[in-house]
């Protein structure tokens, strides 16, 4: 059960879309050489977009389109053709862009009127596709993650029921602080993944970020992102990076 962290703080938004996408690759490629797929949870929320972008630019060579399965860490409780649907954000920045399969892209519904039943549903999904047995847990080769200024991930907001979920897949979250139902994996599914990658940017992560990442008092959301057995990749902007300690910095590979 070996599990590594990695801190890397690169200079503008620009480098960190850019590593990201040289990470996505390079998990992208190991994946179908070791199992002829790459199975992947988005992240939604506005700062994967560019990497979306990028990844569907046509300026990011080798990307094994055709064998990559598209997940969702998490969703709104909206149509898929919603302004926040995390789904049309990715289709609009890059599964419509991309000669990917189809049948490859697995969305959450949440257009079902009862979130719980939208996550229930997307549950199901994921226990067909990889095959799972009761209490297992799926392995993606890579889970992407954004933070938000509370430390929430994915939907999993300080405060909110899904943070005690040790045994759903997926679970509908009710967030109070926007009074809506969200739908999102939980801890178990993400910290079983092989590759976790966080992207965060911007002035308003780096108090947020400080504490999950230097706090073990901690307890934001982001902070109980640890995987079992596999890599954790903190992919952050000097905006972002700002308030951790000269140690922090230190230990953190700055590109
Ligand atoms: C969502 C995301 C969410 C996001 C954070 C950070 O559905 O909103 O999954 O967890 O990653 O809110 O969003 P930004 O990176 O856009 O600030």
């Amino acid at each position: 059960m070996a599990s590594e962290t990695e801190v890397r703080i690169l200079n503008a938004p620009a480098d960190l879309f850019q590593a990201a996408a040289t990470e996505f690759v390079r998990l992208a490629n190991e994946a179908v050489r070791a199992r002829g797929r790459f199975c992947v949870a988005l992240s939604g929320g506005s700062t994967p977009k560019s990497l979306f972008s990028l990844l569907a630019s046509g300026s990011v060579p080798s990307i094994p389109w055709d064998k990559i399965c598209f997940f969702f860490g998490d969703e709104r409780h909206v149509p898929p053709d919603h302004p926040d649907s995390n789904y049309r954000m990715a289709d609009e920045a890059m599964l419509s862009k991309v000669p990917l399969r189809p049948e490859n892209v697995f969305r959450v519904r949440g257009e079902e009127k009862d979130a719980a039943v939208a996550a229930q549903a997307y549950e199901q999904v994921l226990v067909t596709f990889f095959r799972l047995k009761p209490a297992e847990f799926p392995r993606f080769d890579l889970i992407l993650l954004g933070m938000g200024p509370d430390g929430h991930t994915a939907s999993l907001f300080p405060g909110s029921p899904a943070l005690q979920e040790r045994d759903r897949l997926v679970v509908s979250n009710w967030v109070e602080k926007f009074k809506t139902d969200r739908i999102t994996m939980t801890f178990p599914v993400i910290n079983h993944a092989a590759f976790i990658m966080f992207m965060v940017s911007g002035p308003d992560k780096a108090q947020p970020l400080h504490e999950v990442l230097e706090n073990p008092a901690s307890d934001l959301p982001s902070r109980k992102i640890q995987p079992l057995d596999g890599s954790l990749l903190w992919l952050v902007d000097r905006a972002a990076a700002a308030a951790l300690s000269a140690q922090a910095r230190e230990k953190a590979r700055t590109a």
